[in-house]
C-alpha cells in the first residue's frame, strides 16, 4: 500500500511546516493545495485569476476547481508510491473525491494526522509567520526568524507576509475551517484513519508524534 498520508487542522497548525521535515525522511512529494494555487497566481494563469479572489477572503476555492487541480497532481509519477497531502481534503466533497482518486489506483489513504493547537497560539503564529515569496520556505519572527533579516537563508529570495495572513482574514481562514472541514473529522474517524497530534509541543516534538504516528498507521491493516 502506498503513503497517502493526510496533514489535516487548522490555518497555522504547522502542516507545511511538518510536510518539509516528512519530505526529507519519506521522500514523498509534497502536495499542499494552498502552493499549487499560489504557484498559479505567481504564473497569472486563469486558476490563479480564479483562486486568487476566494484565498484573499479566506474562503475555500471551489471543489470543482481544487479537486481538478489535485487529481493532475497526485496523477504524476512521482506521486506513485504517495504524497503528503497539506491543506486537502477540506470539504466532504473534496473527501469523497480524494477517496475514488485513490481507489482508481487500488489505493487508500494511510493515515489522517489531526494536529491540533488552540486557537489563540494559532492566531500569534499566523501573525509572526513570513514565507520566502521565491522558495516557499516558512519562518515566524518570533520562533524561527531568518538570519538576515527580510532575507530567506536558503535561496536568498524575499521574505515577505501572505496576503491571507492579514488580521481579518486569519479569523475568516479559521471560521471556515471549523465550519467546513472540522466536520471531516468524524468522517475519517469513523474509517479510523484519524492520529491526533498536539501541535503546541516544539517542532521537533510534533515531528516525533508524527513519526510514531504514522508507525502504528503502518502496522494496521489498510483501510480501503
Ligand atoms: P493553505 O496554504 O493550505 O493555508 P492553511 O491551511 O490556512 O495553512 P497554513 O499554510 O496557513 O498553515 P500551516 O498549518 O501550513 O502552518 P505553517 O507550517 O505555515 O491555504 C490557503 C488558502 O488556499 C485557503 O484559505 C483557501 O482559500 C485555499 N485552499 C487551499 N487548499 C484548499 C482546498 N483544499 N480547498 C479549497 N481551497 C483551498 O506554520 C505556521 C507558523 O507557525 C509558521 O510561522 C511556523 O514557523 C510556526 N510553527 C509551526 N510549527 C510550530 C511549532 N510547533 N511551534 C511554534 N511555531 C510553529
Amino acid at each position: 500500500m502506498a503513503d497517502f498520508i493526510v496533514l489535516f487542522g487548522p490555518p497555522g497548525v504547522g502542516k507545511g511546516t511538518q510536510a518539509e521535515l516528512l519530505v526529507r525522511r519519506f521522500k514523498l512529494p509534497h502536495v499542499a493545495t494552498g502552493d499549487l494555487f499560489r504557484d498559479h497566481i505567481k504564473r497569472h494563469t486563469p486558476l490563479g485569476r480564479l483562486a486568487k479572489g476566494y484565498m484573499d477572503r479566506g474562503e475555500l476555492v471551489p471543489d470543482a476547481v481544487t479537486i481538478g487541480m489535485l487529481r493532475e497532481r497526485i496523477e504524476q509519477p512521482d506521486a506513485a508510491n504517495g504524497a503528503l497531502l497539506d491543506g486537502f481534503p477540506r470539504s466532504a466533497a473534496q473527501a469523497d473525491a480524494l477517496a475514488q482518486l485513490l481507489a482508481e489506483k487500488g489505493e487508500a489513504v494511510r493515515v489522517v494526522l489531526l494536529i491540533s493547537v488552540p486557537t489563540d497560539a494559532l492566531l500569534e503564529r499566523l501573525a509572526n509567520r513570513r514565507t520566502c515569496s521565491r522558495c516557499g520556505a516558512v519562518y515566524n519572527l518570533v520562533t524561527n526568524p531568518p538570519q538576515q533579516d527580510g532575507t530567506c537563508d536558503r535561496c536568498g529570495g524575499p521574505v515577505v507576509q501572505r496576503a491571507d495572513d492579514q488580521p481579518e482574514v486569519q479569523k475568516k481562514r479559521i471560521d471556515v475551517y471549523l465550519q467546513q472541514t472540522m466536520p471531516l473529522v468524524d468522517y475519517y474517524r469513523e474509517r479510523r484513519l484519524v492520529e491526533e497530534i498536539d501541535g503546541q509541543q516544539t517542532i521537533p516534538e510534533v515531528h516525533h508524534q508524527i513519526l510514531e504516528a504514522i508507525g502504528r498507521s503502518r502496522a494496521r491493516p489498510a483501510q480501503r
